[in-house]
Protein backbone atom coordinates (compact mmCIF):
# COMPACT_ATOMS: atom_id res chain seq x y z
CA UNK A 1 0.00 0.00 0.00
CA UNK A 2 2.84 2.39 0.93
CA UNK A 3 3.44 2.92 -2.98
CA UNK A 4 -0.46 4.34 -3.55
CA UNK A 5 -0.82 8.12 -4.20
CA UNK A 6 -4.34 8.54 -4.74
CA UNK A 7 -7.20 7.20 -3.23
CA UNK A 8 -9.65 5.23 -5.11
CA UNK A 9 -13.19 6.21 -5.28
CA UNK A 10 -15.87 3.58 -6.55
CA UNK A 11 -19.17 4.92 -6.98
CA UNK A 12 -21.82 2.09 -5.77
CA UNK A 13 -24.94 2.71 -8.03
CA UNK A 14 -27.73 0.93 -6.20
CA UNK A 15 -30.88 2.40 -5.21
CA UNK A 16 -30.99 -0.20 -2.40
CA UNK A 17 -28.04 1.68 -0.44
CA UNK A 18 -30.00 5.33 -0.45
CA UNK A 19 -31.32 6.30 2.60
CA UNK A 20 -34.47 4.95 3.00
CA UNK A 21 -36.66 8.26 2.79
CA UNK A 22 -34.70 8.94 -0.24
CA UNK A 23 -37.41 9.11 -2.77
CA UNK A 24 -39.65 11.31 -1.13
CA UNK A 25 -36.62 13.66 -0.70
CA UNK A 26 -35.89 13.69 -4.13
CA UNK A 27 -39.15 14.13 -5.20
CA UNK A 28 -39.36 17.16 -3.31
CA UNK A 29 -36.39 18.35 -4.06
CA UNK A 30 -36.75 17.72 -7.92
CA UNK A 31 -34.64 14.79 -8.42
CA UNK A 32 -33.86 11.34 -9.98
CA UNK A 33 -35.43 10.89 -13.31
CA UNK A 34 -38.67 8.32 -13.90
CA UNK A 35 -38.23 5.10 -11.69
CA UNK A 36 -39.97 3.10 -14.56
CA UNK A 37 -36.89 3.02 -16.66
CA UNK A 38 -34.12 2.35 -13.31
CA UNK A 39 -31.16 2.56 -15.87
CA UNK A 40 -31.59 5.88 -15.64
CA UNK A 41 -30.38 6.72 -12.65
CA UNK A 42 -27.44 4.36 -13.52
CA UNK A 43 -26.95 6.44 -16.41
CA UNK A 44 -26.82 9.76 -14.83
CA UNK A 45 -24.74 8.72 -12.11
CA UNK A 46 -22.14 6.62 -14.36
CA UNK A 47 -21.79 10.12 -16.28
CA UNK A 48 -21.30 12.33 -13.06
CA UNK A 49 -19.01 9.48 -11.98
CA UNK A 50 -17.08 9.83 -14.74
CA UNK A 51 -16.66 14.12 -14.29
CA UNK A 52 -15.54 13.30 -10.51
CA UNK A 53 -12.67 10.80 -12.08
CA UNK A 54 -14.10 7.85 -10.04
CA UNK A 55 -12.03 4.83 -10.63
CA UNK A 56 -15.53 2.45 -11.24
CA UNK A 57 -19.05 1.89 -10.39
CA UNK A 58 -20.05 -0.51 -8.82
CA UNK A 59 -23.35 -2.45 -9.07
CA UNK A 60 -24.36 -5.00 -6.02
CA UNK A 61 -26.79 -7.88 -7.39
CA UNK A 62 -30.17 -8.73 -5.67
CA UNK A 63 -30.44 -11.83 -7.47
CA UNK A 64 -33.84 -12.28 -6.25
CA UNK A 65 -36.60 -11.08 -3.68
CA UNK A 66 -38.52 -12.13 -1.04
CA UNK A 67 -42.09 -12.33 -0.21
CA UNK A 68 -45.59 -11.90 -2.32
CA UNK A 69 -46.05 -9.69 -3.27
CA UNK A 70 -42.38 -8.42 -2.66
CA UNK A 71 -41.45 -4.83 -1.90
CA UNK A 72 -40.63 -2.03 -4.82
CA UNK A 73 -37.26 -1.80 -6.44
CA UNK A 74 -36.63 -2.76 -9.80
CA UNK A 75 -33.01 -2.59 -11.02
CA UNK A 76 -32.08 -3.70 -14.39
CA UNK A 77 -29.45 -6.72 -13.23
CA UNK A 78 -25.84 -5.26 -13.46
CA UNK A 79 -24.32 -6.48 -16.61
CA UNK A 80 -27.10 -5.60 -18.58
CA UNK A 81 -27.14 -2.35 -17.15
CA UNK A 82 -23.31 -2.04 -17.84
CA UNK A 83 -23.91 -2.70 -21.63
CA UNK A 84 -25.44 0.34 -21.86
CA UNK A 85 -23.22 2.51 -19.35
CA UNK A 86 -20.24 1.17 -21.42
CA UNK A 87 -21.44 2.89 -24.45
CA UNK A 88 -22.61 6.43 -22.85
CA UNK A 89 -18.85 6.52 -20.25
CA UNK A 90 -15.25 6.40 -21.87
CA UNK A 91 -13.09 5.29 -18.89
CA UNK A 92 -15.20 4.64 -15.85
CA UNK A 93 -14.75 1.08 -14.68
CA UNK A 94 -17.36 -1.21 -14.92
CA UNK A 95 -17.26 -3.66 -11.56
CA UNK A 96 -20.58 -6.17 -12.20
CA UNK A 97 -21.89 -8.32 -9.08
CA UNK A 98 -22.52 -11.59 -9.75
CA UNK A 99 -23.01 -14.62 -8.05
CA UNK A 100 -20.87 -17.96 -7.83
CA UNK A 101 -24.07 -19.65 -6.40
CA UNK A 102 -26.75 -19.27 -8.78
CA UNK A 103 -24.82 -18.61 -12.08
CA UNK A 104 -22.99 -21.65 -14.80
CA UNK A 105 -19.00 -20.54 -15.23
CA UNK A 106 -19.15 -20.70 -18.51
CA UNK A 107 -22.25 -18.66 -19.04
CA UNK A 108 -20.99 -15.97 -16.78
CA UNK A 109 -17.42 -15.91 -18.33
CA UNK A 110 -18.82 -15.28 -21.74
CA UNK A 111 -21.28 -12.45 -20.13
CA UNK A 112 -18.62 -11.19 -18.49
CA UNK A 113 -16.08 -10.76 -21.43
CA UNK A 114 -18.52 -9.38 -23.58
CA UNK A 115 -18.48 -6.35 -20.90
CA UNK A 116 -14.99 -6.47 -21.21
CA UNK A 117 -14.76 -6.33 -24.97
CA UNK A 118 -18.18 -3.34 -25.19
CA UNK A 119 -16.19 -1.26 -22.79
CA UNK A 120 -12.87 -2.10 -24.45
CA UNK A 121 -11.02 -3.41 -21.05
CA UNK A 122 -13.08 -1.79 -17.99
CA UNK A 123 -15.07 -4.86 -16.85
CA UNK A 124 -15.05 -6.38 -13.48
CA UNK A 125 -16.61 -9.25 -11.70
CA UNK A 126 -17.72 -8.71 -8.27
CA UNK A 127 -17.68 -12.65 -6.90
CA UNK A 128 -20.31 -12.78 -4.34
CA UNK A 129 -21.85 -16.09 -2.76
CA UNK A 130 -25.16 -14.61 -1.57
CA UNK A 131 -27.18 -15.45 1.71
CA UNK A 132 -31.04 -15.83 0.55
CA UNK A 133 -32.47 -19.43 0.49
CA UNK A 134 -35.73 -16.89 -1.32
CA UNK A 135 -33.33 -16.34 -4.03
CA UNK A 136 -31.81 -19.96 -4.23
CA UNK A 137 -35.02 -21.35 -4.76
CA UNK A 138 -35.54 -19.51 -7.62
CA UNK A 139 -32.09 -21.55 -8.90
CA UNK A 140 -33.54 -24.81 -8.90
CA UNK A 141 -32.17 -25.36 -5.24
CA UNK A 142 -34.29 -26.17 -2.15
CA UNK A 143 -32.15 -23.74 -0.12
CA UNK A 144 -28.92 -21.93 0.22
CA UNK A 145 -25.87 -24.03 0.15
CA UNK A 146 -23.79 -23.88 3.83
CA UNK A 147 -21.03 -21.68 3.78
CA UNK A 148 -18.69 -24.06 3.43
CA UNK A 149 -19.84 -25.72 0.42
CA UNK A 150 -20.86 -21.81 -1.14
CA UNK A 151 -17.18 -20.90 -1.19
CA UNK A 152 -15.87 -24.28 -2.31
CA UNK A 153 -18.24 -23.93 -5.51
CA UNK A 154 -16.68 -19.74 -5.49
CA UNK A 155 -13.59 -20.96 -5.25
CA UNK A 156 -13.96 -23.86 -8.47
CA UNK A 157 -16.17 -21.42 -10.20
CA UNK A 158 -13.50 -18.78 -10.47
CA UNK A 159 -10.54 -21.46 -11.24
CA UNK A 160 -12.75 -21.56 -14.38
CA UNK A 161 -13.43 -18.44 -15.55
CA UNK A 162 -9.92 -17.42 -15.08
CA UNK A 163 -9.56 -20.29 -16.89
CA UNK A 164 -11.68 -19.55 -19.87
CA UNK A 165 -10.58 -15.69 -19.94
CA UNK A 166 -6.61 -16.55 -19.72
CA UNK A 167 -6.40 -19.67 -22.51
CA UNK A 168 -7.23 -16.78 -25.14
CA UNK A 169 -4.96 -14.77 -27.35
CA UNK A 170 -4.83 -12.30 -30.32
CA UNK A 171 -2.05 -12.90 -33.34
CA UNK A 172 -1.87 -10.84 -36.18
CA UNK A 173 -1.17 -13.06 -39.15
CA UNK A 174 0.74 -12.00 -42.25
CA UNK A 175 -2.30 -10.10 -43.54
CA UNK A 176 -2.25 -8.10 -40.96
CA UNK A 177 -5.83 -9.15 -39.74
CA UNK A 178 -6.14 -9.47 -36.08
CA UNK A 179 -7.46 -13.15 -35.20
CA UNK A 180 -8.63 -14.45 -32.04
CA UNK A 181 -7.63 -17.96 -30.63
CA UNK A 182 -8.94 -20.08 -27.58
CA UNK A 183 -8.32 -23.22 -26.15
CA UNK A 184 -10.28 -25.87 -24.49
CA UNK A 185 -9.64 -26.32 -20.38
CA UNK A 186 -11.63 -29.32 -19.82
CA UNK A 187 -12.57 -29.32 -16.58
CA UNK A 188 -13.51 -31.85 -14.77
CA UNK A 189 -14.25 -30.79 -10.58
CA UNK A 190 -16.75 -31.05 -7.77
CA UNK A 191 -19.33 -29.25 -9.17
CA UNK A 192 -18.86 -28.83 -12.89
CA UNK A 193 -17.54 -30.04 -16.00
CA UNK A 194 -16.63 -27.36 -18.85
CA UNK A 195 -15.02 -28.02 -21.80
CA UNK A 196 -14.23 -24.85 -23.32
CA UNK A 197 -12.96 -22.91 -24.86
CA UNK A 198 -14.73 -19.51 -24.51
CA UNK A 199 -16.43 -17.98 -27.30
CA UNK A 200 -15.43 -14.47 -26.66
CA UNK A 201 -12.39 -12.45 -27.64
CA UNK A 202 -10.17 -10.85 -25.05
CA UNK A 203 -10.41 -7.08 -24.60
CA UNK A 204 -7.03 -4.99 -24.28
CA UNK A 205 -7.22 -5.88 -20.56
CA UNK A 206 -7.18 -9.18 -21.49
CA UNK A 207 -9.42 -10.39 -18.82
CA UNK A 208 -12.25 -8.38 -16.58
CA UNK A 209 -10.69 -7.36 -13.14
CA UNK A 210 -11.81 -9.85 -9.86
CA UNK A 211 -13.31 -8.20 -6.77
CA UNK A 212 -14.86 -10.22 -3.91
CA UNK A 213 -16.94 -9.19 -1.05
CA UNK A 214 -16.93 -11.16 1.76
CA UNK A 215 -15.50 -11.06 4.85
CA UNK A 216 -15.56 -14.73 6.67
CA UNK A 217 -12.83 -17.21 6.92
CA UNK A 218 -13.43 -19.12 3.70
CA UNK A 219 -14.77 -15.46 2.32
CA UNK A 220 -10.71 -14.44 2.55
CA UNK A 221 -9.14 -17.36 1.87
CA UNK A 222 -11.46 -17.59 -1.42
CA UNK A 223 -10.05 -13.34 -1.73
CA UNK A 224 -6.70 -14.04 -0.62
CA UNK A 225 -6.32 -16.57 -3.55
CA UNK A 226 -8.49 -15.15 -6.88
CA UNK A 227 -8.92 -11.46 -6.10
CA UNK A 228 -7.55 -8.28 -7.22
CA UNK A 229 -9.52 -5.98 -5.27
CA UNK A 230 -12.17 -6.55 -2.17
CA UNK A 231 -14.97 -4.90 -1.15
CA UNK A 232 -15.14 -4.94 2.89
CA UNK A 233 -16.81 -3.70 5.80
CA UNK A 234 -14.77 -1.63 8.08
CA UNK A 235 -16.48 0.87 10.24
CA UNK A 236 -13.69 1.81 12.18
CA UNK A 237 -10.12 2.65 11.65
CA UNK A 238 -8.63 -0.03 13.51
CA UNK A 239 -11.75 -2.38 11.83
CA UNK A 240 -9.80 -1.96 8.53
CA UNK A 241 -6.35 -1.92 9.94
CA UNK A 242 -7.53 -5.65 11.47
CA UNK A 243 -9.00 -6.72 8.21
CA UNK A 244 -5.69 -5.66 6.21
CA UNK A 245 -3.77 -8.34 8.49
CA UNK A 246 -6.09 -10.44 7.94
CA UNK A 247 -5.95 -10.67 4.14
CA UNK A 248 -2.24 -9.78 3.99
CA UNK A 249 -1.54 -12.85 6.42
CA UNK A 250 -4.07 -15.29 3.73
CA UNK A 251 -2.51 -13.43 0.70
CA UNK A 252 1.33 -14.72 2.06
CA UNK A 253 -0.05 -18.03 2.76
CA UNK A 254 -1.16 -17.90 -1.00
CA UNK A 255 2.43 -16.46 -2.05
CA UNK A 256 0.87 -13.78 -2.94
CA UNK A 257 2.45 -10.33 -1.58
CA UNK A 258 0.99 -8.89 1.38
CA UNK A 259 -0.57 -5.56 0.53
CA UNK A 260 -1.31 -6.05 -2.97
CA UNK A 261 -5.08 -6.37 -3.26
CA UNK A 262 -6.58 -3.05 -2.23
CA UNK A 263 -9.19 -3.46 0.29
CA UNK A 264 -11.81 -0.79 -0.70
CA UNK A 265 -14.85 -0.14 2.29
CA UNK A 266 -17.87 1.21 1.77
CA UNK A 267 -18.86 4.70 3.42
CA UNK A 268 -21.61 6.36 3.51
CA UNK A 269 -21.51 10.10 3.47
CA UNK A 270 -24.05 13.02 4.75
CA UNK A 271 -22.18 16.25 3.38
CA UNK A 272 -23.11 19.89 3.12
CA UNK A 273 -21.44 23.12 3.57
CA UNK A 274 -21.05 23.28 7.38
CA UNK A 275 -22.32 20.33 9.37
CA UNK A 276 -25.47 21.55 10.58
CA UNK A 277 -26.48 21.12 6.86
CA UNK A 278 -25.69 17.92 6.62
CA UNK A 279 -27.31 16.78 10.01
CA UNK A 280 -30.36 18.62 8.69
CA UNK A 281 -30.17 16.41 5.26
CA UNK A 282 -30.37 13.04 7.68
CA UNK A 283 -33.07 14.44 9.74
CA UNK A 284 -34.81 15.27 6.59
CA UNK A 285 -34.63 11.89 5.12
CA UNK A 286 -35.16 10.03 8.71
CA UNK A 287 -38.62 12.27 8.99
CA UNK A 288 -39.41 10.13 5.88
CA UNK A 289 -39.29 6.62 7.68
CA UNK A 290 -41.56 4.99 9.46
CA UNK A 291 -38.72 3.29 11.98
CA UNK A 292 -41.34 1.54 13.66
CA UNK A 293 -42.15 -0.93 10.40
CA UNK A 294 -38.55 -0.70 9.67
CA UNK A 295 -36.93 -1.90 13.34
CA UNK A 296 -37.80 -5.93 12.84
CA UNK A 297 -36.54 -6.26 9.52
CA UNK A 298 -33.19 -3.88 10.51
CA UNK A 299 -32.44 -6.59 12.83
CA UNK A 300 -33.13 -9.77 10.91
CA UNK A 301 -31.11 -9.20 8.24
CA UNK A 302 -28.70 -9.45 10.90
CA UNK A 303 -29.54 -12.76 12.23
CA UNK A 304 -30.74 -11.16 15.34
CA UNK A 305 -34.07 -12.24 16.57
CA UNK A 306 -35.47 -10.79 19.89
CA UNK A 307 -38.36 -8.71 20.88
CA UNK A 308 -38.26 -5.11 22.29
CA UNK A 309 -40.79 -3.16 24.10
CA UNK A 310 -40.15 0.20 22.36
CA UNK A 311 -38.00 1.49 19.92
CA UNK A 312 -36.50 3.81 22.01
CA UNK A 313 -35.35 1.32 24.42
CA UNK A 314 -31.47 0.68 24.73
CA UNK A 315 -30.17 -2.03 22.43
CA UNK A 316 -29.21 -4.87 24.08
CA UNK A 317 -26.04 -6.13 23.00
CA UNK A 318 -25.45 -8.57 25.73
CA UNK A 319 -28.75 -10.63 23.87
CA UNK A 320 -26.34 -11.33 20.76
CA UNK A 321 -23.05 -13.99 20.37
CA UNK A 322 -19.74 -12.28 19.95
CA UNK A 323 -18.88 -11.89 16.37
CA UNK A 324 -16.16 -14.66 16.70
CA UNK A 325 -18.30 -17.33 18.31
CA UNK A 326 -20.18 -17.25 14.75
CA UNK A 327 -17.62 -16.63 12.67
CA UNK A 328 -17.94 -19.40 9.90
CA UNK A 329 -21.94 -20.46 10.75
CA UNK A 330 -23.54 -17.56 10.61
CA UNK A 331 -25.85 -17.41 7.86
CA UNK A 332 -26.03 -14.12 7.15
CA UNK A 333 -22.74 -11.80 5.58
CA UNK A 334 -19.88 -11.83 8.68
CA UNK A 335 -18.88 -8.11 7.72
CA UNK A 336 -22.24 -6.91 8.28
CA UNK A 337 -22.68 -8.48 11.49
CA UNK A 338 -19.20 -7.58 12.58
CA UNK A 339 -19.77 -3.94 11.64
CA UNK A 340 -23.10 -3.63 13.75
CA UNK A 341 -21.39 -5.04 16.25
CA UNK A 342 -18.67 -3.08 16.89
CA UNK A 343 -21.15 -0.11 16.26
CA UNK A 344 -23.16 -0.85 19.02
CA UNK A 345 -20.13 -1.62 21.00
CA UNK A 346 -18.87 1.74 20.71
CA UNK A 347 -22.11 3.56 20.85
CA UNK A 348 -23.17 3.07 24.53
CA UNK A 349 -26.55 3.82 25.05
CA UNK A 350 -28.03 3.30 21.42
CA UNK A 351 -31.35 2.47 21.04
CA UNK A 352 -33.14 0.06 18.79
CA UNK A 353 -33.77 3.24 16.39
CA UNK A 354 -30.81 3.83 16.27
CA UNK A 355 -29.44 0.27 15.54
CA UNK A 356 -32.05 0.41 12.67
CA UNK A 357 -30.70 3.57 11.75
CA UNK A 358 -27.05 2.37 11.45
CA UNK A 359 -27.65 -0.77 9.35
CA UNK A 360 -30.75 -0.19 7.73
CA UNK A 361 -32.83 3.58 7.49
CA UNK A 362 -29.88 5.39 6.87
CA UNK A 363 -28.46 3.70 3.65
CA UNK A 364 -25.59 1.76 2.78
CA UNK A 365 -26.34 -1.49 5.06
CA UNK A 366 -23.86 -1.69 7.58
CA UNK A 367 -21.22 0.58 6.43
CA UNK A 368 -19.78 3.76 7.68
CA UNK A 369 -21.95 6.35 7.95
CA UNK A 370 -19.79 10.09 8.26
CA UNK A 371 -22.08 13.50 8.88
CA UNK A 372 -20.06 16.80 8.60
CA UNK A 373 -18.98 19.42 6.45
CA UNK A 374 -17.36 18.75 2.77
CA UNK A 375 -13.99 20.19 4.62
CA UNK A 376 -14.30 17.68 7.70
CA UNK A 377 -14.84 15.37 5.29
CA UNK A 378 -11.70 15.59 3.45
CA UNK A 379 -9.95 15.63 6.68
CA UNK A 380 -11.46 12.34 7.68
CA UNK A 381 -10.57 11.07 3.69
CA UNK A 382 -7.35 11.92 4.55
CA UNK A 383 -6.72 10.44 8.03
CA UNK A 384 -7.89 6.52 6.62
CA UNK A 385 -5.91 7.19 3.70
CA UNK A 386 -2.68 8.10 5.43
CA UNK A 387 -3.24 4.83 7.87
CA UNK A 388 -2.19 2.99 4.56
CA UNK A 389 -4.41 -0.01 5.44
CA UNK A 390 -7.35 1.35 2.71
CA UNK A 391 -7.05 1.72 -0.86
CA UNK A 392 -9.66 3.95 -1.28
CA UNK A 393 -13.86 3.94 -0.67
CA UNK A 394 -17.19 2.64 -2.41
CA UNK A 395 -19.00 5.43 -1.59
CA UNK A 396 -22.83 5.13 -1.60
CA UNK A 397 -24.77 8.21 -1.59
CA UNK A 398 -28.26 8.39 0.90
CA UNK A 399 -30.00 10.20 -2.30
CA UNK A 400 -29.18 9.16 -5.46
CA UNK A 401 -28.38 11.62 -8.58
CA UNK A 402 -28.44 14.55 -6.26
CA UNK A 403 -25.21 13.40 -3.99
CA UNK A 404 -23.33 12.05 -6.55
CA UNK A 405 -23.64 15.58 -8.27
CA UNK A 406 -22.93 17.46 -5.36
CA UNK A 407 -20.22 15.32 -4.04
CA UNK A 408 -18.38 15.83 -7.63
CA UNK A 409 -18.90 19.26 -7.50
CA UNK A 410 -17.41 20.27 -3.69
CA UNK A 411 -15.85 17.26 -2.53
CA UNK A 412 -13.49 16.41 -5.67
CA UNK A 413 -11.86 19.58 -5.98
CA UNK A 414 -11.10 19.64 -2.26
CA UNK A 415 -9.26 16.22 -2.15
CA UNK A 416 -7.60 17.38 -5.73
CA UNK A 417 -6.18 20.35 -3.36
CA UNK A 418 -5.43 17.85 -0.65
CA UNK A 419 -3.28 16.09 -2.91
CA UNK A 420 -4.84 12.52 -2.01
CA UNK A 421 -6.99 12.28 -5.32
CA UNK A 422 -6.32 12.54 -9.06
CA UNK A 423 -6.93 15.44 -10.90
CA UNK A 424 -7.63 13.63 -14.57
CA UNK A 425 -9.14 10.55 -15.48
CA UNK A 426 -7.25 6.89 -14.92
CA UNK A 427 -7.92 5.91 -18.55
CA UNK A 428 -5.60 2.97 -18.02
CA UNK A 429 -7.27 -0.66 -18.16
CA UNK A 430 -9.02 -1.25 -15.17
CA UNK A 431 -7.09 -4.30 -13.68
CA UNK A 432 -3.78 -1.92 -13.96
CA UNK A 433 -5.43 0.56 -11.57
CA UNK A 434 -5.77 -1.77 -9.03
CA UNK A 435 -3.07 -3.51 -9.33
CA UNK A 436 0.31 -3.65 -6.83
CA UNK A 437 -1.18 -1.00 -4.25
C1 LIG B 1 -19.61 -5.51 1.03
C2 LIG B 1 -20.40 -6.70 0.58
C3 LIG B 1 -21.20 -6.62 -0.57
C4 LIG B 1 -21.94 -7.73 -1.00
N1 LIG B 1 -22.73 -7.62 -2.10
C5 LIG B 1 -23.50 -8.68 -2.49
C6 LIG B 1 -24.37 -8.57 -3.62
O1 LIG B 1 -24.48 -7.52 -4.26
N2 LIG B 1 -25.13 -9.64 -3.96
C7 LIG B 1 -25.06 -10.83 -3.28
O2 LIG B 1 -25.76 -11.76 -3.66
N3 LIG B 1 -24.24 -10.96 -2.20
C8 LIG B 1 -23.47 -9.92 -1.79
N4 LIG B 1 -22.65 -10.06 -0.70
C9 LIG B 1 -22.70 -11.33 0.03
C10 LIG B 1 -21.43 -12.19 -0.03
O3 LIG B 1 -21.15 -12.66 -1.29
C11 LIG B 1 -21.53 -13.39 0.90
O4 LIG B 1 -22.48 -14.31 0.42
C12 LIG B 1 -21.95 -13.00 2.27
O5 LIG B 1 -21.26 -11.86 2.65
C13 LIG B 1 -21.71 -14.12 3.28
O6 LIG B 1 -20.37 -14.49 3.32
P1 LIG B 1 -19.33 -13.87 4.34
O7 LIG B 1 -19.88 -14.08 5.69
O8 LIG B 1 -18.06 -14.53 4.02
O9 LIG B 1 -19.24 -12.38 4.11
C14 LIG B 1 -21.88 -8.96 -0.27
C15 LIG B 1 -21.06 -9.02 0.86
C16 LIG B 1 -20.32 -7.94 1.28
C17 LIG B 1 -19.46 -8.06 2.49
Amino acid sequence: MAGQRYLHLNLVGNEINNHQGALAYERDHGGGPDRQNAYLPISEMGKAAEEGYFTAMFLGDIAGTAGSPAPDGGPPEPITAFAALARETSYLGLIATASCSFYDPYNLARLLASIDQISDGRAGFNAVTSVSDEWAQNYSMEAHLDRITRYKRADEFLDIVTALWEKREVRIDADQIKRFYSEQINHRGDFFQVLGPLNVAPSPQGRPLIAQAGGSGPGIAVAAKHAEMVFTNATTRQQAADYRAELDAALVARGRAAGSVPAIPGLVPYLGKTRAEAEELMRALDENVPYELYAPFALVQFGLDFTFDSIDDPFPLDQIPHPETVKDTIKSTYGNYLGLYNWIAENPGATVRDVTAQSLARGGAQHRKFVGSYDEFVDDLALWHADGQIGGFNLMFPTNVIGVRDFVAEVVPRLIDRGIYRGKPDTRPLRERFAGE
